[in-house]
Parts: C-alpha cells; structure tokens; sequence
C-alpha cells in the first residue's frame, strides 16, 4: 500500500471535521502542506490539528508546485473551489473539493473538464453519502421494503449569523444563500436515494442583518420516479446541537408498503405497515400495532472518516464505496441553482437546465 501525500487548501472550521479523520488513517496517508489566506492566523490550528511537520504557505501555488503532493483537498471559501480545483488539475494532483462543488454549474463544468484533460480524479466531500446512519437508509429504501415511495421530507435547521466581512455573509462568494450552501446536503441526498428530479418550485425569506442571500428556502420538487419532495433550510432557528433546540437534519421516508426516517441524534427507524396501519388509511383509528424499528449502523464513524478512507482506497485503486464524484455531484448544484431561477421567476423549472440559455 502506496502511502497517498496530501496538501489540504484551507483550514478552517471544516478542518474539525477533517482532522481526525486523517488522524484516522495515518497509515495510508501523510499531509505535507496546508495553505491558508494567512499563516499568522492559522498557524497555531494547524500544528495543533495537523501536526509540526506540516509546512505552511500562503496561498495555493507554492503548494501546488510541490511534486511530492499527490492529492489535494479543497476546504475553501464557494468562490474559490473552481479555481484551486483548476490549480490543482493543472499541477497533476488529484482532488478532493468539499461540498457545494462550486456556486454553479458553469463552475462545475470547468472543474470536470480541467481534472479530464490532465487524468487526475475530482471527488465531492458530499460527506452525508458517508456518514451510516444515512447509508443505512438508503439500504432499506433499495431494499424495496417500503414499497412504491410516494413522498420525502428533508429538513435542515440551524442558526446561522456572520459578520458582514465574512465570505458567508457574501452572497457572491457563497454563491446564493442557505439553499446553494447547504440545502445541497438534502438535495445531493434526495438524487442519491431517488434519482433525479423532474421539476421544482421554489420560495425563500432573506434577512439583510444575518446574510445578503436567503437564511430560510423551501423547495417542492417532483421526482423523475413520481414521488413528490419538500426541502427546506431554516437559519434561523436552534437545532439541537443547542440545548433544547430542535433537529439539525430530518429525512421522513413515505412509501405504500412502510415508512423510515432519520432524525439527528436519534438515529435511522424504519416500519413495514401491515393490516392495523391499513385499517388507519380508512379512518377507523384503531390502535396501529407496528412499531418503529432502530437500525444499528456495523460502523460507528464519523462521515469525514468514512469519506477519507474511501477516498484514500480509491485513490490507491483499491475497491472503494467512493460515489460523489464531480460528474454526478455537477446535479446537486444544477437543481440548487434550479431552485434561484424558480423562486426569481415565479415559476416551476423543469431539469436538467439548458447550460446553453444559462450562458
Ligand atoms: N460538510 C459539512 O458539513 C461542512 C461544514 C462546514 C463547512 N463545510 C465546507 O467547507 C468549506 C470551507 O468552509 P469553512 O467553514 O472551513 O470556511 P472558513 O471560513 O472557516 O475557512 C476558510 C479557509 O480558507 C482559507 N482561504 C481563504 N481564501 C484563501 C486563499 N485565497 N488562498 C488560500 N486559502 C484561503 C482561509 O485561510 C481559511 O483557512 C466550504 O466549502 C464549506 O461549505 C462543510
């Protein structure tokens, strides 16, 4: 097993997430550079999550030109993972960018194309296809035990306020608003368990004090398979990564044949309806005898660590459950900005986009 050297662009709160999963596989991989916006700022974190053997560089190119550096990860403000990825395609090191791939898919397109022309790989840290809680649903929903699905409800919650320097609060450099940065989680989820959506609607509710672009969205789309999905986005509300706040993130699963849901903190349920769930539909309200069922993960890991593991696999072409590549995540972006043309326009959008109007 070839160890993998890694560059990491960025290390910011994000970092967090992917430094013990790095810690994790020390084995297969070693991080020989960071590169940040200002070393004076970021240098202490860096050691402190990283180590002292990782060099430092203000921004990208220096690190870029190391020909020790096999792969790059892209942990940096919306706007500028299109041109690192770029950066980083042409230095011949194959990427992996964190979610929202870019702020459109005129962006996503130039990614895809510059990691094809010079043969390296371009992975999306999409990092809820990871995490096995989430897996775990999507095996029960393939599995076919809940029947035709008729309907999901996706939420994501949390209150978020920046200062008005921040590249968040910008909606230019975040490439909207809450929806583009991360109701794409809900939306990359939904085409992953169901496919590809056939039209959406969209409204949202935009708050100048906490950020330019929308802090609430709701999106109801139509699924190519028929079923019918909410998402929404609330900034503005506790989740319950607060003291008694609410859910983070929310998926209800509604099919003819049963039901499943995963809640935040409480983990993935799932029920097979039978004869007292039918006699409900009728409106006799008896008692129903069926009982949620929790589903117990195999593996108990962070979704960064899972993504870093298949990652690291993949990239030593080892088999791999690698599956948010550029080229299918470009569709989570594509219905986001779908979503900015429906609620701008007042009406429903029908996918995929015509990328020739859009330019
Ligand atoms: N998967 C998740 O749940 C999740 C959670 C948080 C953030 N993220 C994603 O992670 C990415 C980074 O977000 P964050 O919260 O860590 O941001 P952040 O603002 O905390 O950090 C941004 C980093 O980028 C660096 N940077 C900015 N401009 C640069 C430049 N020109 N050259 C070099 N470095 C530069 C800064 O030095 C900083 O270290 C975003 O794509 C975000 O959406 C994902």
């Amino acid at each position: 097993m070839k160890k993998i050297n890694l560059g990491i662009c960025g290390a910011g709160s994000i970092l967090d997430a992917y430094s013990p999963a790095l810690k994790k596989n020390s084995d297969r991989c070693c991080v020989k550079a960071v590169s940040v916006d200002s070393v004076k700022t970021y240098k202490d974190r860096i050691y402190e999550k990283l180590g002292r053997d990782v060099e430092i560089y203000e921004g990208w190119e220096k690190m870029m030109a190391r020909t020790d550096i096999d792969a790059v990860i892209i942990n940096l403000p919306h706007d500028l993972h299109m041109p690192a990825t770029v950066a980083a395609a042409n230095a011949g090191k194959h990427v992996l960018c964190e979610k929202v791939m870019a702020r459109n898919i005129q962006e996503c397109s130039s990614m895809i194309e510059a990691c094809k022309k010079n043969k390296v790989s371009l992975i999306i840290g999409h990092d809820r296809r990871y995490f096995p809680e989430w897996k775990e649903l999507k095996k029960i929903i393939d599995s076919g035990k809940l029947g035709r699905i008729l309907f999901y409800k996706l939420e994501h919650n949390q209150n978020v306020i920046f200062p008005k320097d921040s590249w968040v609060y910008k909606s230019e450099r975040l490439g909207g608003g809450a929806i583009m940065s991360c109701l794409t989680h809900q939306i990359d989820a939904l085409r992953w368990f169901e496919g590809e959506m056939d039209s959406l609607a969209c409204m949202s509710v935009t708050e100048p004090e906490r950020m330019e672009g929308e802090c609430i969205g709701a999106i109801i789309a139509k699924m190519k398979s028929g079923a019918l999905a909410t998402l929404s986005i609330n900034w503005y509300t506790t989740s319950n990564r607060t003291r008694n706040g609410l859910w983070y993130e929310l998926i209800h699963v509604c099919g003819t044949d049963g039901e499943a849901y995963f809640m935040s903190d409480k983990g993935t349920y799932y029920k097979i309806h039978d004869e007292s769930d039918k006699a409900l539909f009728e409106y006799a309200l008896p008692e129903t005898k069926t009982e949620f069922i929790k589903i117990e993960p195999k593996l108990n890991a962070a979704s960064h660590t899972v993504l870093i593991t298949e990652w690291l696999k993949y990239l030593n072409g080892e088999e791999s459950d690698i599956c948010t590549p550029g080229t299918d995540c470009i569709h989570t972006v594509e219905a986001a900005q779908a979503a900015y043309i429906s609620r701008d326009t007042c009406k429903f959008v029908k996918l995929p986009l015509d990328i020739g109007r859009l330019q």
